[in-house]
């Protein structure tokens, strides 16, 4: 059987990812790495199998935990994140403990071991877009859409955090050790 670590396993995606999984890939067993913060329930794993799924409660950015859970991990998908903008602007704080060194420690950890490693961004990188009813093709002219061209343009700290360049950098690294990632 396949194992793979799904962090914030019990917020909004993740947790549907998690259900997914289970119902489609009978072969799979996960791991979910899951702080529990504020936006994230236990709830949400509800009636899925125990034999199939463990809840670890912890924190991405505890690099022994981390390191104990992967030794034994076949891939990462890594949900875990700060994930309220207006958040970011009253506190970055928590933002930069989660999403740069928690994303950060699961990397590197992932390098350690070898092992897969999914990335899940936002679109929130690039910026805003003017409304669809103020563009002329109304969102779906040349140009009206963000593509994986688009220049990264963040206006809060949420933003900055989630493009953050050491992280694309140790992903590129990532990549070069196992190009199947
Ligand atoms: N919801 C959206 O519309 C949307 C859109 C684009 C991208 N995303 C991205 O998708 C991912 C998941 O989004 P979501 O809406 O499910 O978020 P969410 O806020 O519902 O869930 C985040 C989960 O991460 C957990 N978490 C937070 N800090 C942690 C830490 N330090 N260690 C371990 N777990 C921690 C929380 O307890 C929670 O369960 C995020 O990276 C988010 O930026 C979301």
């Amino acid at each position: 059987m396949k194992k793979i670590i799904v962090t914030g396993g019990a917020g909004f995606i993740g947790s549907n990812f998690v259900h997914y999984v289970v119902k489609h890939h009978p072969n799979v067993h996960v791991t979910v790495l899951d702080k529990l913060t504020y936006a994230g329930n236990e709830a949400n794993l509800a009636g899925l199998p125990k034999d199939r799924v463990k809840l670890v409660v912890g924190d991405v950015a505890d690099a022994e935990l981390v390191d104990q859970l992967l030794k034994t991990t076949d891939a990462v998908v890594h949900y875990a994140a700060e994930s309220h903008n207006d958040h970011s602007l009253r506190d970055p704080y928590p933002f930069v403990q989660t999403n740069l060194i928690g994303t950060y420690t699961l990397i590197k950890a992932c390098r350690k071991y070898n092992i897969r490693y999914h990335h899940v961004s936002t679109d929130e990188v690039y910026g805003d877009l003017p409304l669809r009813e103020e563009l002329p093709g109304h969102g779906e002219g040349a140009g009206e859409k963000f593509t994986d061209q688009t220049p990264y343009n963040p206006s809060s700290p949420y933003w900055i955090l989630r493009m953050n360049r050491a992280i694309r950098a140790e992903c590129r690294a990532i990549y070069c050790i196992n190009p199947s990632v």
